[in-house]
């Protein structure tokens, strides 16, 4: 696996590729990588010629600088996972190379409204800084295919937007959530959990999962989400939101609910002081 600290190290050797007309797969990450990471890239080897995984700590993503500094960071053990699964380029960055003096970080992208909720209500900027680092990294990589993990649900669906708007020439994958034997969704954050929290994470997809049924059954969306904020506050456990959504538009979801193709469940819940997100598709398929 070739490394690459450097852009214009990085791009001479993707330059160089490029001749020979091999196809580029791209994974951002922000490290501590875990199987669900890694699942990201397996993908990409099996679609491309060179995949390329970038680790880097996104400062303009955090609303807050405790949330930073606090974020694990693995760089040693992440190239050796890297490596292990064939990993052909592992790309990091210093924040100076990424966002040299001069370089416009103000992009502002229509996300049309996909940014308001959920996430973006809670963490204002945050998408913002996501689609600049994001449009950064494609700007510096080109890749064919640009490969992103459905546990971020929004964060997918904004990139998407964001390559539709600007009318940028990468195809986006999103991969399936992979997630521990008891249902949590795999996160970097997951070994920030104490014992008895990470015991009692897997309540959240539990209520992904019962939150399905019920929408099946007929429950109404608005029903549904009242009875899962209520389940998954346990003592440890605050939920902050629990939205069910049109899976295209984000907005919650019209009387007329069963005329919505694809539905989909989203979730954050503080454990203890550890923020976790989840989400499953209730009806339809991405
Ligand atoms: P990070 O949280 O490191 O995630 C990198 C990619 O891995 C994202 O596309 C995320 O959705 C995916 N991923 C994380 N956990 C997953 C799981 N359990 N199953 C499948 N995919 C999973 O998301 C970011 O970093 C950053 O916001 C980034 C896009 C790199 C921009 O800084």
């Amino acid at each position: 696996m070739q490394l690459f600290k450097r852009v214009d190290q990085l791009q001479s050797f993707l330059n160089a590729e490029r001749v020979n007309n091999r196809s580029v797969g791209f994974i951002p990450t922000m490290g501590a990588l875990h199987a669900g990471h890694l699942s990201l890239v397996k993908r990409s080897l099996s679609e491309n010629q060179i995949t390329v995984a970038s680790i880097f700590v996104n400062p303009t993503q955090f609303n807050e600088t405790s949330d930073l500094d606090r974020y694990p960071r693995t760089p040693g053990k992440d190239l050796q996972k890297l490596a292990k699964v064939g990993c052909n380029v592992a790309f990091l960055p210093e924040v100076e190379d990424m966002y040299p003096p001069g370089h416009n970080t103000e992009l502002k992208i229509d996300l049309s409204g996909l940014d308001a909720r959920m996430e973006g209500a809670q963490r204002p900027g945050h998408f913002d800084g996501v689609a600049q680092v994001v449009k950064r990294f494609l700007d510096i990589v080109q890749p064919e295919n640009l490969y992103m993990g459905q546990k971020d649900y929004q964060q997918q669906l904004i990139v998407k937007q964001m390559i539709r708007v600007l009318d940028l020439p990468y195809r986006v994958v999103t991969v399936q959530t992979a997630r521990e034997e008891d249902g949590l969704a795999m996160s970097s954050r997951n070994v920030l959990l104490d014992t008895e929290a990470r015991q009692k994470a897997a309540i959240l997809y539990q209520t992904l999962q019962e939150a399905k049924k019920r929408l099946i059954k007929g429950e109404l969306p608005k029903d549904i989400e009242t009875w899962a904020m209520k389940a998954m506050t346990q003592p440890g456990f605050r939920p902050e939101y629990f939205s069910i959504v049109d899976g295209y538009s984000l907005q919650p979801l019209p009387d007329q609910e069963e005329l919505a193709e694809l539905v989909v469940a989203c979730t954050a819940v503080w454990a203890g002081e550890v923020r976790l997100i989840d989400n499953l598709p209730l009806r339809g398929n991405m």
